[in-house]
């Protein structure tokens, strides 16, 4: 489809952090994360199997946006973009990787919390940016008070978010939430594909609301 990213990401609203131990679960996982109306995969370079499972997912699912989490050196970021990540997502903010998505067109989404660190984005051209870890750093109330000084900024905020909390999220400055709830690890590595479906549908039904 014609959306950008971006967009894609807003239309859907949620983005699964996903830690595959076992790239070969991972066309799998990415079926059940769809089937329960969630096409996006924020998939981690935290285990050796990330890289592999970017590029299996984005090989087979063409329909599932697929990007690569957990991207700290640029070496990293080139690999996943190589391996198929539409986008880039990271803890922080690193200018060297933001400037080399940008140089090539690649979506890049690094964890800014404080206004220096929003204000660095902002001076690279970004408007959204990742908002890391939420629950510590003061979740919808710090979202908020953030959006007076940079009302233009949406969150992706990510970390400590489950189904208990996930409603509170609902507000125009966040552009989509993030977390590990969406993909449960323990599940996909049992094979327990219905799980996932059915926390993303569950999921889905919460962000829609
Ligand atoms: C991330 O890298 O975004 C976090 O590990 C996600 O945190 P969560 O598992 O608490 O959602």
């Amino acid at each position: 489809n014609n959306l950008t990213v971006t967009e894609r990401i807003a239309a859907t609203g949620l983005i699964p952090v996903v830690v595959m131990d076992d790239a070969g679960r991972a066309v799998d996982t990415a079926k059940a994360m769809a089937a329960g109306g969630v096409d996006i995969m924020e998939i981690t370079l935290r285990t050796p199997a990330g890289l592999a499972a970017i590029e299996k997912t984005a090989a087979a699912c063409p329909d599932i946006l697929v990007g690569g989490g957990t991207v700290l050196s640029l070496e990293k970021c080139k690999e996943a973009i190589s391996r198929g990540a539409a986008f880039i997502v990271s803890p922080g903010f690193d200018p060297v990787i933001v400037e080399y998505c940008l140089k090539n067109n690649v979506s890049v989404f690094p964890g800014c919390v404080t206004p220096t660190e929003i204000t660095m984005a902002l001076n690279k051209g970004l408007s959204v940016v990742k908002f890391f870890p939420a629950n510590v750093y003061g979740g919808i109330k710090a979202i908020k008070a953030l959006s007076g000084p940079f009302p233009h900024v949406k969150f992706i905020p990510t970390g400590g978010i489950d189904l208990n909390n996930l409603a509170e999220y609902s507000i125009p400055q966040v552009l989509a939430v993030g977390g590990g709830w969406l993909c449960d690890r323990m599940a996909i590595n049992d094979g327990d594909y219905s799980l996932v479906t059915k926390i993303c549908a569950q999921s889905v039904e919460i962000i829609k609301q």
